[in-house]
This record gives structure tokens, sequence and C-alpha cells, in this order.
């Protein structure tokens, strides 16, 4: 399962994601927000990172208006690895080297077509491994030190 969020900012974009996955026959889970209304972005950063790091969803998307909140938010969850992607390089690489399991991205930044690509590219990259591996390892000592 893909778990996804926005904020008040993102909403018509998330919509649009939403779309693209399940035309890709990806099962996408909607954690809110579900109204333009404005809302605190870390609450819906919180929500989709915790089910990343409880295993109930394999790797999700956060937008906001820039997707740097949603990724500081996030990033505050233990185990969650969150990259804020505005290319398609940057996002291939999150995946290859960081092994990124939480995407990011801006609303306000990017056009939907410019999103899904880079989504796309996110969801079909794999870790690569190897060196990488005692790296990102090295994310959860630094998070074991805290
Ligand atoms: C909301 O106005 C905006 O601050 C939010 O969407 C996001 O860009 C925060 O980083």
């Amino acid at each position: 399962m893909i778990a996804i969020a926005c904020d008040h900012a993102a909403l018509g974009f998330k919509a649009a994601l939403i779309e693209h996955m399940r035309g890709r026959g990806l099962e996408v889970r909607d954690y809110g927000t579900h109204t333009p209304d404005s809302v605190d972005y870390p609450a819906y950063a919180e929500k989709v990172a915790l089910a990343v790091q409880s295993g109930e969803a394999e790797k999700a998307v956060l937008v906001c208006g820039t997707g740097i909140g949603m990724s500081i938010a996030a990033g505050k969850v233990r185990g969650t690895r969150c990259a804020c992607c505005s290319d398609v390089y940057s996002a291939v690489l999150s995946r290859q080297h960081n092994d990124a399991n939480i995407l990011c991205m801006g609303a306000r930044v990017l056009g939907e077509g410019a999103a899904i690509m880079i989504l796309d590219a996110w969801l079909d990259t794999e870790f690569e491994g190897g060196r990488h591996a005692r790296r990102v390892s090295m994310y959860a000592e630094i998070e074991g030190r805290q």
C-alpha cells in the first residue's frame, strides 16, 4: 500500500497523483486532508510517516506547498527516510542511494505533469544496497544516539 497525504495547498495536486497511481494498479490510502480548509501539515506528515514506520504502508507520498514542511515533519518519525524532490534525477538517486521511503513534493513548485514523472521514477527505482546500505544504516544509528 502507498500512503499519501497533503495539506490545503496541495489538494488537487494530491488527487492527480492518487488517480495516476490507482491507474497504475497500485493500492493507495489517502490520509487527508480532504477539504480546502487550512490545516497544519505536520499532523498529516506524522500520520503518513507512522504508517510507513509500522509497515502498514510500503512507501508514502506527501505533498504541501513546497514539500519542505512535510519533509521536515515526516523526518522526525524514526525509521522514515524522506526525500523532498523537484526533479527526476534526485528522485531516482533518493531510491538508489538513500532508500527513501517517503517522497515529498511541492504543489506550488511543480506542475502535475512533472510531479507524475518524478513519482513514477521514484516508484520504479530500487535501492542499490552495497556501500549505500552501510550509509543508510547509519541514519538509524544517529536516531539511536538521540
Ligand atoms: C501552507 O501555506 C504552506 O506553508 C505549506 O503547504 C508548506 O509549503 C510548508 O512547508
